[in-house]
């Protein structure tokens, strides 16, 4: 994942999930923290536990991307609060990177190469394979 590959030293993560970026992330020598914001608090309390424990690099709190203030800088932010792939989600996108613009040089959307895709041409008829070809 291009995310993955780019992030260095302290990296902001928005959107836990099961963890896999966050696992991801801690296991390169060169990412020294990783913050979680998660908005579900029974996610930070089931899997982020686990990864806390799993990895000291790894820190998760309980917040929302949209409200979320941190007087902190970043070496890499990762949006990835969004369920769908859709260019619906393109707006939201747009105001999050913006927004932490100052705060981070490198900062990056799930997907958001699919959804600018969508877009321009429209759903594709087939989304699986689309994404199958993008990421593997
Ligand atoms: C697609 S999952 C993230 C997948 C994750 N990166 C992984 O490695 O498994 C999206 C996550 O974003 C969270 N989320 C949704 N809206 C959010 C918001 N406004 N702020 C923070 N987290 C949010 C969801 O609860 C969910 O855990």
């Amino acid at each position: 994942m291009p995310f993955i590959e780019k992030a260095n030293g302290k990296v902001l993560v928005f959107g836990l999930g099961l963890g896999m970026v966050a696992q991801a992330l801690a296991a390169k020598t060169d990412v020294h923290t990783i913050t979680v914001v998660e908005l579900d608090q029974e996610l930070v309390d089931m899997v982020g536990t686990y990864y806390e424990n799993y990895s000291s690099k790894i820190k998760i709190i309980q917040g929302n991307a949209f409200t979320y203030h941190d007087s902190k800088s970043y070496d890499a932010i990762w949006f990835d609060i969004w369920d769908t792939i859709s260019s619906d989600n393109l707006p939201e996108m747009d105001l999050l990177k913006k927004r932490w613009k100052k705060k981070a040089p490198i900062r990056m959307c799930w997907a958001e190469k699919d959804c600018r895709w969508m877009k321009k041409n429209g759903p594709p008829l087939d989304l699986p394979l689309l994404l199958f070809k993008t990421y593997f």
